[in-house]
């Protein structure tokens, strides 16, 4: 616990999809251990809420309206945190869509937002942070990919190939900063109980794991400087021991499972266009 609270303690933390679901978790998470959090996502009225509801409990706490998609826009709210709060120590490039893109009504606009926020939003992120933590040889980047990175998966081909996009990008990151003291963790979970899961999944998936529940395994592995994070381990050796399979006989087992469903939080919202902020 101790251990905890020195790690986080004043530490500038930002977190990208920081208005709901496992960005929020994690903020509230950092937040209680003593860092300054900084929030970013596009809903301006929940950052403004979740901000204040920090800023009551004391502390420091900031938010800046971005969309990830957008580098000028992701930058001005980065250079706006870091004014507020202080130098960027922790990138948490957490904010993700999932978006339907089944082969047989395909469409790319679908596919092609779901790169956009998951994985362009994510290089975004990590632009507008690295060259001052390499200048500094401190610093976490951290970003939230998902075991569907390790598989295909019915329905949800271009969410699978942005999270393994992401974990790659991450495993070429810590290799060029293996000697620096920038640390780069994967996080690659199962099912998180937010609003990206719909009301049938939540009754029927099993292994389901709350969102306060992640964050605190998410900021552990972050304190310890681990490369990756996966959870719940049992469907992370099954999705890897799954993968030995010849192909064919995978793709009829995986074709078994339900698509995932897609919810609103996901569907397209304008991107912010204005520069709202607050701390
Ligand atoms: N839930 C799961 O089962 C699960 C499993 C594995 C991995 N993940 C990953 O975990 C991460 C968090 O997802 P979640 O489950 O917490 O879902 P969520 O509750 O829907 O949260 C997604 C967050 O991303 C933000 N976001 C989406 N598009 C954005 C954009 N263009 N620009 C800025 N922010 C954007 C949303 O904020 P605004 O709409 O306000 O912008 C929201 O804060 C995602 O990367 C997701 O892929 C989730």
């Amino acid at each position: 616990m101790e251990n905890r609270r020195a790690f986080w303690r004043e530490k500038v933390v930002l977190i990208t999809g920081a208005s709901s679901g496992l960005g929020l978790a994690l903020a509230r998470h950092c937040h209680a251990a003593g860092a300054r959090v900084g929030l970013i996502a596009r809903r301006v009225e929940l950052l403004q809420a979740h901000c204040e509801e920090l800023s009551r409990q004391g502390g420091r706490c900031a938010w800046h309206a971005a969309d990830v998609r957008s580098r000028e826009e992701l930058e001005r709210a980065v250079a706006a945190l870091e004014l507020a709060l202080g130098p960027c120590e922790v990138m948490i490039a957490n904010a993700g869509i999932y978006r339907r893109t089944n082969a047989t009504c395909w469409a790319t606009a679908a596919a092609e937002d779901v790169f956009a926020v998951n994985l362009a939003g994510v290089v975004n992120a990590i632009g507008c942070v690295l060259p001052g933590m390499v200048e500094r040889d401190r610093g976490n980047i951290v970003a939230i990919s998902s075991l569907l990175a390790f598989s295909g998966y019915p329905g949800a081909a271009a969410y699978s190939a942005s999270k393994m996009a992401v974990l790659r990008l991450l495993d070429g990151l810590r290799i060029d900063l293996r000697k620096s003291g920038i640390r780069v963790t994967t996080v690659c979970p199962g099912y998180v109980d937010t609003p990206m899961i719909t009301d049938r999944e939540r009754a029927e998936l099993r292994s389901l794991v709350s969102a306060p529940i992640a964050a605190k395994k998410i900021a552990a592995a972050i304190e310890a400087g681990r490369p990756m994070l996966v959870f719940p381990r049992s469907m992370y050796w099954l999705l890897r021991l799954a993968g030995l399979l010849p192909y064919r006989l995978l793709d009829t087992i995986l074709g078994r499972q339900p698509e995932l469903e897609e919810t609103q939080t996901s569907r397209e919202r304008p991107s912010t266009g204005i520069e709202e902020h607050g701390d």
